[in-house]
């Protein structure tokens, strides 16, 4: 037997599939989907089942290295990823040379770039020490670098991680700390982010991680094609949902209009207007993440006792569009993002950091995905075919 492309390629076809419906570009061990039931599994593990029982940083090692790790395991990554936490004090003024008004996914797909500056020996993509060095660095930078991020738009002091402190933990106090007083984690809040960063960290051979895998296989280092999987993010139909629902809930509260009216221009398609945080190109019904994520918007907004009427017009919106015969007859769903945005919008964040919280959650399914592919013998440079459809050859004209 023979694979398909191989066939296409004898047989001399060229099968065109614009923006991949149906094409795979790999094989891959790491994440399940099946989008007609609902079904997400981490290396083989219901993604329910993760997120109730376990953290980020043991659902990272269980991506990365394919089981779950001992508690003595454990233990030392974490200790690992605390020590490595620290950004050269020549990055940390790397932000000084970029405006307030950066946006922060910006700032943080420029700075992960920076981040090979430093370490040159990552370009040594052979060599597993240097591979697993460089994903404890990034682990343990990536965070600190977003808070950077975020105090840098907001014009305050930058901190220095506090070691002693839990990876989630650590991360809030280095946004919503200052220098002038202690600051006091809420456990309601860490528990909550948690779990919403376990909920984004894999999503097999979505935009970005394909990005960060077409970039590997160039054999550029882990950081340049993290980098560029942050950029890939970045956009309003993939990773930018997030921010772009809580804009959306925002205008429909200010509009005065009402869900109704919103919906009926979704369904005209007026200017292109789509329901953010609704559909997916796999989930063709309810996405496993957005139940979870739906939960958790109760539970922290009730625990930290804020009534935000842009909960209630995402309810509002979910139930108008699920009844709706335009959304019934294309599948569309509410996908893991129509939620988030409420939530981290409880905990303080500003919207335009709400992709960046997504990037921090999806680090560990790039960083799996892109040693899967640095590792499999049969890895070949990803070089996609076109149709060309310009002009046949003409003469130079005679000018
Ligand atoms: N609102 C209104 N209509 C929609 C939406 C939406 N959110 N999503 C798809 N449609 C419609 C399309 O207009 C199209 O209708 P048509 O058949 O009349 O032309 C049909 O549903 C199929 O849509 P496609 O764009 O072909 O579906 P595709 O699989 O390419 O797109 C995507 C998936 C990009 C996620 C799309 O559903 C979308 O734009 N959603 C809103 C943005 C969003 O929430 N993105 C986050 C995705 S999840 C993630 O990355 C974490």
């Amino acid at each position: 037997s023979i694979d398909i492309s191989t066939f296409m390629k004898q047989t001399g076809y060229t099968a065109l599939d614009q923006g991949f419906v149906n094409t795979a570009s790999t094989r891959s061990e790491i994440t399940y989907i099946d989008g007609d039931r609902g079904i997400l599994r981490y290396r083989g593990y219901a993604i329910e089942d993760v997120a109730a029982n376990s953290t980020y940083l043991e659902v990272a090692w269980l991506l990365i290295y394919g089981e779950l790790p001992s508690k003595s395991q454990l233990e030392e990554f974490d200790e690992k990823i605390r020590r490595h936490t620290l950004l050269h004090e020549d990055l940390r003024r790397f932000f000084d040379a970029l405006p307030h008004s950066a946006h922060p996914m910006s700032v943080l797909s420029s700075a992960v770039s920076a981040l090979s500056t430093y370490y040159e020996d990552s370009h040594d993509v052979r060599d597993p020490e240097q591979v697993e060095i460089s994903t404890i660095r990034l682990l343990a930078k990536l965070p600190v670098i977003a808070a950077y991020a975020h105090k840098k738009s907001l014009g305050q002091a930058l901190l220095y991680p506090d070691n002693s402190m839990s990876f989630v933990d650590n991360f809030l106090k280095l946004n919503f700390g200052n220098m002038a007083e202690e600051y006091q984690v809420n456990p309601v809040l860490s528990k909550a982010l948690d779990r919403l960063l376990i909920l984004h960290e894999d999503h097999e051979q979505n935009a970005s991680t394909s990005t960060v895998r077409l970039v590997g296989s160039t054999e550029a280092n882990i950081f340049a094609s993290i980098s560029a999987g942050i950029n890939a993010l970045y956009g309003p139909l993939h990773g930018g949902a997030n921010e772009a629902v809580l804009k959306m809930l925002g205008e429909i509260q200010e509009s005065g209009d009402g869900v109704q009216k919103f919906v009926d221009r979704v369904k005209r398609k007026e200017d292109g207007v789509r329901l953010m945080g609704f559909g997916h190109r796999v989930y063709k019904s309810f996405d496993p993440r957005a139940r979870l994520v739906k939960e958790s918007a109760d539970e922290v907004l009730a625990d930290l006792g804020i009534s935000d009427p842009l909960l209630d017009i995402a309810r509002e919106l979910e139930e108008v569009a699920l009844a709706d015969d335009y959304f019934i007859e294309r599948k569309l769903y509410p996908n893991v993002d129509f939620y988030t945005g409420v939530i981290y919008k409880a905990m303080g964040f500003p919207p335009r950091m709400f992709t960046v919280l997504f990037a921090i959650g999806r680090l560990p399914g790039w960083i799996a995905n892109w040693r899967e592919m640095n590792e499999d013998p049969k890895t070949k440079i990803g070089r996609p075919q076109q149709l060309y459809t310009g002009p046949a050859a003409r003469d130079w004209p005679q000018r």
